[in-house]
């Protein structure tokens, strides 16, 4: 755990806590305006310079992190060139401090037996006894296996809901595909409970669906952004600043394209070949050899508050695209009454960037499954990765009601 880090500086170790974590002391995130072409070379050059890395955002507004040391350089630079920014966050340390609250034992009274409470972020370790509570506790309905393992050997877990009718349809919703982007294995395992704790009263089209939940396929990179460096995003193969495969780079349709990197510093490297990676490997053996109905594959990133369809690794749309697109209105119509903000409906290249090696496209174009979305949970921004644990449960609502109607499209599919 020496070398590692975006904010290496020889000469000022202020930047590291004893134990190797990276800080992010004085950084700052800005929101700009990038209205032209020129204004998004001015960017890609600092951002090559590593005076900023790139977060999120679309055609219009990106939203980058200002390196401590380069605030001065960056602030002149788009002053001169008239981008206009916000500072959304002026101390990127703080507000990682403050998103995750540590909870007391108190917090955990009463709980039966798990440590999930959805109002702080949780360590791999909770979110995996929770699954084995949960198999423990409903034999009958809830199953659960090892998919693969990790590169450090972490188990790549695989919940099961299903009331084992033989006509039902398969649906498949995963968590945690980028390391940094927390929300979403808390999201799919409020996703689990909800459905567990009020199964009986559920409709028929969730009662007759077999539910495969994977809450957590990058394992070893969630663990490194709890220990080490919170805004890492790929999975932990090899070691240093370069190490780390973007895992949604790597599956294996259209792989190598648009949109992934082939340097291994990127945060975009989409490995050295299609599902190089356990953790992708490791899907793509299960869903193809599982003897299942598929019907919808749901993978939740974050930030931005988009329901993106393939195609990503291009500005293409399948042939029955208007059925993604309907289902996906829908499902955003859903969160706006559930009273959620709004999300963006549309076509991964076409709305956010074209980026080859998603899951979502290998869902739809290798596995044929109709109903493939990449749903980028909150927020806009303001906050990004960092979102606070006090929007757990909205965020998690509101991606509930989402996928409701996504799975009830893909019953009648
Ligand atoms: N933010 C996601 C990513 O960069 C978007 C993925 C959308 N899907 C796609 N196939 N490009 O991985
Ligand atoms: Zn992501």
């Amino acid at each position: 755990q020496k070398n590692l880090d975006i904010n290496k500086n020889e000469d000022d170790d202020s930047l590291f806590q004893p134990e190797g974590r990276v800080l992010y002391t004085g950084s700052q995130l800005w929101k700009t305006v990038v209205d032209s072409e020129e204004k998004a070379k001015i960017l890609a050059k600092l951002r090559d310079e590593e005076d900023i890395t790139m977060w999120g955002g679309n055609v219009s507004a990106v939203d980058i992190l200002v390196k401590r040391d380069s605030i001065g350089k960056v602030r002149s630079l788009l002053n001169n060139q008239n981008i206009r920014f916000d500072v959304a966050i002026s101390d990127l340390q703080q507000a990682i401090e403050e998103e995750n609250p540590t909870l007391e034992e108190e917090d955990f009274d009463n709980r039966n037996g798990h440590r999930l409470t959805w109002q702080a972020y949780h360590r791999l370790d909770d979110i995996h006894k929770y699954l084995d509570f949960l198999e423990e506790q409903h034999p009958d309905l809830v199953s659960q296996q090892t998919i693969g393992q990790s590169v450090n050997g972490n188990p790549i877990r695989l919940l099961k809901i299903s009331n084992k009718q033989p006509g039902n349809k398969a649906v498949w919703i995963d968590g945690g595909i980028h390391a940094r982007e927390w929300i979403t294995p808390a999201t799919v395992t409020f996703i689990i409970n909800q459905l567990i704790s009020n199964w009986e009263n559920e409709p028929k089209y969730v009662q007759n669906t077999d539910w495969y939940f994977a809450p957590l396929l990058n394992p070893d990179g969630y663990e490194y952004t709890h220990t080490v460096d919170r805004l890492w995003r790929k999975n932990r193969r090899g070691s240093g600043r370069c190490a780390g495969i973007d895992l949604n780079r790597n599956f294996g349709y259209r792989w190598g394209g648009t949109g992934a990197s082939k340097n291994p510093c990127a945060e975009t490297y989409g490995g050295s070949g299609p599902f190089s990676e356990p953790e992708t490997a490791a899907v793509q053996s299960f869903m193809s050899n599982a003897n299942a109905k598929w019907k919808a594959y749901i993978s939740f990133h974050s930030y931005g508050q988009y329901i993106l369809y393939p195609w990503g690794y291009n500005r293409v749309v399948p042939p029955d695209y208007k059925d993604l697109e309907l289902v996906g209105q829908r499902a955003a119509q859903a969160i706006r009454n559930a009273g959620g903000p709004s999300y963006t409906v549309g076509p991964a290249g076409n709305t956010l960037y074209p980026a080859a090696g998603g899951s979502d496209d290998w869902a739809k174009g290798a596995m044929k499954i109709k109903y493939a979305y990449t749903v980028e949970l909150r927020d806009n921004g303001r906050y990004g990765f960092v979102l606070p644990a006090s929007y757990i449960q909205p965020t998690a609502k509101e991606a509930m009601a989402a996928v409701r109607v996504i799975v009830e499209a893909a019953s009648k599919a």
